[in-house]
């Protein structure tokens, strides 16, 4: 690649302002508030793609938020790249938290980051990310060096449960066709340590409803009488791992793949410091699941986990008071082969049954998606690891990652066409968090690994 680190060095002011600009728009999907922002956003990145050299961009509606859409189609007999992202965000609470405003974005120097970062909702996950392959195509084609066929879809659910993207996807087979599809969403290990994420877990959320007397009563006058809803609930919650941290659902571990004993070795060979971990968090000692390591805990192993509890009196001082109704949000990570809508009918089924007469149970499952291995012996494997060799200096570490991006599932049994994750974030920038922040030199990177990415992926394949 012809004067790729001149072109990133005499455009890197332009390349942040352009991002700052992005990450002013709060494009919260979950929150309707939000709708025109998220609108907008899109609009943002239609003028970006099209100043970026892609032909054919459009604002593709669907029963949700809009579709990006790009491409840049050179040449039929060459391979094609698609290139997903999103550009939505989550939501920025809680406020008091943020050193800064959320969607006021400025650059400050960490320990990690002594080159700055920049701080805002949605710098990292995915607006920063996105936005890396915008420019890097701005390059390409500005530069007469793009080697194949590109097409972009970038999608404004994705925080959501990327929804109207499957509706769309499942109606544009042809028009999507690629030959990878290529994702900057997910993170790698440190600045010096690049790594290609070769697994998400799939994920299974629900809602659960305990509705015990039909009013709110008097702690006292009732109170030992009747059931509690609030300490059922938490009562039944704490039921669902056993001592040894296991998940107590019958048939939940059934179709959990077993790593043998050499892979779990070569996955304990990717550097990590447990006691970096603890600090990083403030805390004395991690906690898990029985017999496995961090790593293991959070990536190869299902979780369950309470997101959100809720119910009773949560004002200032005292109420004595039983409440009708207890509410908890509760997410299931999942790894390969469990199956989200069986698995979200277990736990529908058990919970139920592990309930007392005294209270009724509702449980409503809210979005879900498969997990996703990416095997490492392709063309793409090869052709990232190549891209991140000539950045970084040094070859990708293989890391399976704790996170979900469930339409990676979808698009491989929609568009029969395999994922690269190159992420580019940190652990520590608090994707989600308050004070959610992007490196510079993370971003750069992005930007300058991506070309190389096209390059060797389009020469491996003839
Ligand atoms: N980009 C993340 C997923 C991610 C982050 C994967 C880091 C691996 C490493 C994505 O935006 C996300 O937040 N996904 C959700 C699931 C979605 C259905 C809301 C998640 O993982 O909680
Ligand atoms: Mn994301
Ligand atoms: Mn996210």
């Amino acid at each position: 690649m012809k004067n790729l680190k001149s072109y990133i060095d005499q455009h890197k002011n332009r390349f942040l302002d352009e991002l700052v600009e992005l990450l002013k728009i709060p494009s919260i999907s979950a929150d309707v508030a939000y709708k025109n922002d998220v609108l907008k956003t899109a609009d943002v990145i239609k003028i970006a793609l099209e100043k970026a050299g892609c032909d054919k961009v459009e604002i593709c509606e669907t029963p949700g938020y809009p579709i990006v859409y790009g491409e840049k189609i050179i040449n039929p007999k060459l391979p094609t790249i698609l290139v997903y992202g999103h550009y939505d965000v989550q939501p920025a609470d809680p406020l008091e938290l943020w050193d800064s405003p959320p969607f006021e974005p400025i650059i400050k120097t960490t320990e990690i980051h002594p080159e700055g970062a920049i701080f805002a909702r949605g710098a990292c996950d995915d607006k920063g990310q996105m936005y890396m392959h915008v420019k890097a195509m701005e390059f390409m084609t500005s530069t007469n060096q793009l080697p194949c066929n590109v097409k972009f879809m970038i999608e404004g659910e994705e925080e959501v449960g990327s929804e109207s993207l499957s509706w769309y996807v499942k109606r544009n087979q042809e028009k999507l066709a690629n030959d990878i599809i290529l994702i900057s969403d997910t993170g790698m290990i440190a600045n010096d340590i690049p790594s290609i994420t070769t697994g998400l877990r799939g994920l299974s959320y629900v809602e659960v409803e305990v509705t015990g007397p039909n009013r709110d009563l008097h702690s006292g006058l009732y109170g030992g009488a009747v059931a509690n809803p609030i300490n059922i609930l938490t009562k039944m919650i704490a039921s669902l791992h056993d001592d040894n941290n296991h998940i107590t659902i019958p048939g939940f571990y059934d179709n959990v793949e077993n790593l043998s004993t050499d892979e779990r070795a070569e996955m304990a060979k990717a550097p990590f410091s447990l006691d970096n971990y603890k600090k990083a968090l403030d805390i004395e000692e991690v906690y898990g699941e029985k017999g496995y390591t961090t790593n293991e805990r959070n990536s190869i192993r299902p979780t369950l986990d309470v997101n959100g509890i809720w119910g009773g009196y949560m004002g200032e001082g005292a109420k004595t008071v039983i409440a009708s109704q207890a509410f908890a949000k509760i997410s299931m990570r999942l790894v390969p082969n469990q199956k989200w809508e069986d698995i979200t009918e277990l736990f529908k089924n058990h919970f139920e049954s592990i309930a007392p007469k005294s209270v009724t149970i509702k449980v409503t499952p809210h979005h879900g998606g498969e997990g996703y291995v990416t095997p490492i012996d392709t063309i793409a494997y090869q052709a990232a690891n190549k891209a991140y060799t000539e950045t970084f200096g040094v070859p990708a570490i293989p890391q399976r990652s704790g996170g979900s991006i469930p339409i990676v599932s979808l698009f491989e049994e929609e568009l029969k066409s395999k994922t690269i994750l190159m992420g580019f974030g940190l652990n520590s920038d608090a994707i989600h968090s308050p004070n959610e922040h992007f490196g510079i030199f993370n971003y750069l990177k992005g930007i300058e690994t991506i070309p190389y990415f096209y390059k060797y992926f389009t020469e491996m394949s003839k």
